[in-house]
């Protein structure tokens, strides 16, 4: 892919990009996307049973071991080209904003830090009942304090994100220069909203993914590919 040379010149010349990461990022790592048909995770399983605090009421077990499963295939992953291809990009711009829709923790595999996690991570296990963060339990998956049931420390459809990293992930759409929006539907809020806030602010938007989404007409590029490879290209092309 060819990386427009109007491009390259912004983002070199950005003090602050923000970017947004969805599961495509992660696809090339081998973790299942969401709402991509025949692969994706929710053509295969319904979220409602799965991902809810009332699925999580009616048969904790169930979830628990959903939940377990893809700890499971996220342990047995490393990021990919993208992951890496972003950590070198913040290590060059002065200031660089980490937003992330995905709970694999990948891209602190790949050196990344200060990530803003707006879905939590599914590395982390609390309690179901105060949601201290538990870090060892015995037989049965259960608070080693208080015997509640212990949970994945992801948010769930019907929870409230962050508070802490919405109100920096809104800080960061509304005064970054660049914000890049990288494999995801742009369906889940607020990924939907904070490319707008961005362009509203007067950032250039760009959006990286293998499709089209409700986003891609907003943007003032897009570039159409597969994660890794474009972001290695992007980071070559601007850095080099
Ligand atoms: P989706 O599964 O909705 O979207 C994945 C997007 O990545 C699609 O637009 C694909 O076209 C694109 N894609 C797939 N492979 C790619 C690749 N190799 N390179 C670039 N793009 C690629 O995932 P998200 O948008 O992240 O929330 O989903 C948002 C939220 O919905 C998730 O965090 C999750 C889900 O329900 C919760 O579980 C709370």
């Amino acid at each position: 892919m060819n990386i427009p040379p109007e491009l390259i010149r912004i983002m070199q010349q950005s003090d602050h990009i923000a970017v947004l990461t969805g599961a495509g990022t992660s696809a090339e790592s081998g973790v299942p996307t969401f709402r991509d048909a025949q692969t994706g995770l929710w053509a295969q399983y319904n979220p409602m049973e799965l991902a809810t605090p009332e699925a999580f009421a009616r048969n904790p077990q169930l979830v628990w071991d959903w939940y377990a499963w893809r700890r499971e295939l996220v342990a047995q992953s490393a990021p990919n080209a993208g992951h890496y291809a972003l950590a070198a990009i913040a290590s060059h711009a002065a200031k660089f904003t980490l937003i992330t829709q995905n709970v694999d923790g990948l891209h602190q595999q790949a050196g990344s830090e200060n990530v803003i996690e707006l879905h939590g991570s599914i590395r982390r296990i609390k309690c179901s009942h105060d949601n201290d963060i538990v870090t060892e339990w015995g037989e049965q998956p259960r608070c080693p304090r208080c015997g509640s049931w212990l949970r994945p420390d992801v948010v769930w459809f019907g929870e409230d994100l962050p508070i802490d990293g919405l109100e920096a992930a809104w800080q960061a759409a509304k005064s970054c220069q660049l914000f890049l929006i990288i494999g995801t539907s742009g369906v889940v809020q607020p990924a939907a909203t904070l490319p707008r806030i961005a362009a509203e602010h007067g950032a250039t938007t760009v959006e990286i993914n293998l499709e089209d989404t409700p986003l891609s007409r907003f943007m003032d590029f897009t570039l159409r590919g597969a994660s890794g490879s474009v972001l290695d290209e992007l980071k070559t092309a601007v850095y080099a």
